[in-house]
């Protein structure tokens, strides 16, 4: 077998089978297959779409490339959620808690933030002493302990995907659904949960931007999961907007742990109940979506969620004192209208940059976030304000990009001077059998 040719046959827009697609990747990961070959292929991927097939194939070839997590020490349907990653989404912080609580087991393995999108990791990283680099075998202990444990990405998980991800970022390569596909899927199938729930954003803080899209890409996620033998649906939900109110890591942990006291906004606890709902039919403690939200949202109510918040904590050695105490910088300004009216829009991805300049997200790998800074938002599509009033607050410690972090969130807001209804959060939802668009 030839690169070359297994190159030839895509361009030509030609089917290519499992072996075929195995001596490209394995040949990547392990270096007879060259950079400009690998992006080659890639390319011929983006103007002959894979086949479903191949996109199954290709997410299987790269998911067994490294380690994969058997999830064997651990008793109980075991299920995950995966975003494909949105400006000020705490979801995980909020929602394993109150799945656990309602008595599903949930073994998360989280990520770091990268450019506008916010990661887990850093969010935890603003509790004190918490761990995140657990063994397979701590991560079992605390999840039949707990109900619940979130990790980060242990040993050589998906190397394939590493490397591959790479070059598509050098080579316009990244914004193709069934790569994009392959790539999310054969991370979260490299870890043994039975049951996975895919928020997939769609709007302008997301990776998609159209709901048609996103759909195309929820579909294709489903699919894959299927095929593979595990339970999974999408909900594809709204990114023109921040979730909830704040972004930035401590002052996320700070809302998330509002959110389980009852005291959250309206449009995370709407997520975290219409996927955790679905997470508790899957796993067979829910009769009914309807049961499943009820549930839900009695874990917020009773407190069992913010007791399970706390005792992962524990258990993964962070501090209930700074959880409950978090350190955010001192500094703040305001962000004020200058129209009275309603807000009709705003930029979700203008709010993500506008923290990443404040120091709360990475523009590259290596650079360090800082946990105290970041935003937090006042006013949001469909609410009235006058001018003078905070739309947001700023949180600083560096004073050197605050003008343009000011005009930025400014001048992602649109007015009108008519009422403007609230945008929906929950947009669709995709099964194995059926897209609905609500
Ligand atoms: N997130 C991923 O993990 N992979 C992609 O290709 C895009 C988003």
């Amino acid at each position: 077998m030839r690169a070359v040719d297994i190159i030839e046959k895509k361009k030509h827009g030609h089917e290519l089978n499992r072996a075929e697609i195995e001596f490209l990747i394995r040949g990547y990961v392990s270096g007879t297959v060259p950079d400009y070959q690998a992006s080659a292929f890639l390319m011929a991927c983006c103007f002959q779409p894979l086949t479903p097939k191949e996109t199954a194939d290709l997410t299987e070839v790269m998911r067994t490339s490294g380690d994969t997590i058997d999830l064997d020490g651990i008793k109980g349907y075991t299920v995950d959620k995966h975003s494909t990653g949105g400006v000020g989404d705490k979801t995980t912080l909020v929602l394993g808690p109150l799945v656990a609580a309602c008595g599903v087991v949930v073994a998360k393995m989280s990520g770091r933030g990268l450019g506008h999108t916010g990661g887990t990791l850093d969010k935890l990283d603003a509790v004190e002493g918490m761990r995140t680099d657990l063994s397979e075998q701590e991560m079992a202990k605390i999840v039949n302990q707990v109900g619940v444990a979130v990790c980060g990405q242990t040993g050589n998980i998906v190397p394939a995907d590493k490397k591959l991800y790479a070059l598509r970022d050098v080579t316009a390569t990244v914004e193709d659904t069934a790569l994009i596909a392959a790539s999310i899927m054969s991370k979260k199938l490299a870890i043994a949960n039975q049951g996975l729930i895919l928020d997939v954003k769609t709007g302008r803080g997301a990776f998609m931007k159209t709901l048609d899209a996103s759909i195309a890409l929820a579909q294709r996620m489903v699919e894959i999961g299927t095929l593979m033998g595990r339970d999974v649906m999408a909900l594809v939900t709204d990114m023109d907007l921040p979730l909830g109110k704040s972004i930035g890591n401590a002052l996320e942990v700070r809302e998330s742990l509002m959110t389980l006291q009852g005291k959250g906004e309206a449009d995370l606890v709407e997520l975290c109940a219409e996927l955790g709902s679905r997470l508790l039919v899957m796993a067979g403690k829910a009769s009914s979506v309807e049961d499943g939200r009820k549930q839900i949202l009695r874990a917020i109510e009773d407190g069992s969620g913010l007791k399970k918040l706390e005792e992962m904590v524990v258990a993964q050695g962070g501090s209930l004192k700074s959880l409950h105490n978090q350190k955010i910088a001192a500094n703040t300004v305001e962000v004020l209208s200058v129209t009275n009216g309603y807000v009709a829009s705003m930029d979700a991805l203008s709010f993500g940059h506008a923290a990443m300049k404040l120091g709360a997200g990475r523009e590259t790998k290596e650079e360090k976030i800082d946990l105290e800074v970041g935003i937090e938002v006042h006013k949001k599509t469909g609410d009235s304000v006058k001018a003078g009033e905070s739309l947001a607050t700023v949180y600083y410690n560096r004073a050197d990009r605050l003008e343009e972090v000011k005009s930025q969130i400014l001048g992602s807001y649109t007015f009108s001077a008519s009422k403007v209804a609230k945008p929906p959060i929950i947009l669709a939802e995709v099964t194995k059998d059926s897209v609905f668009k609500f």
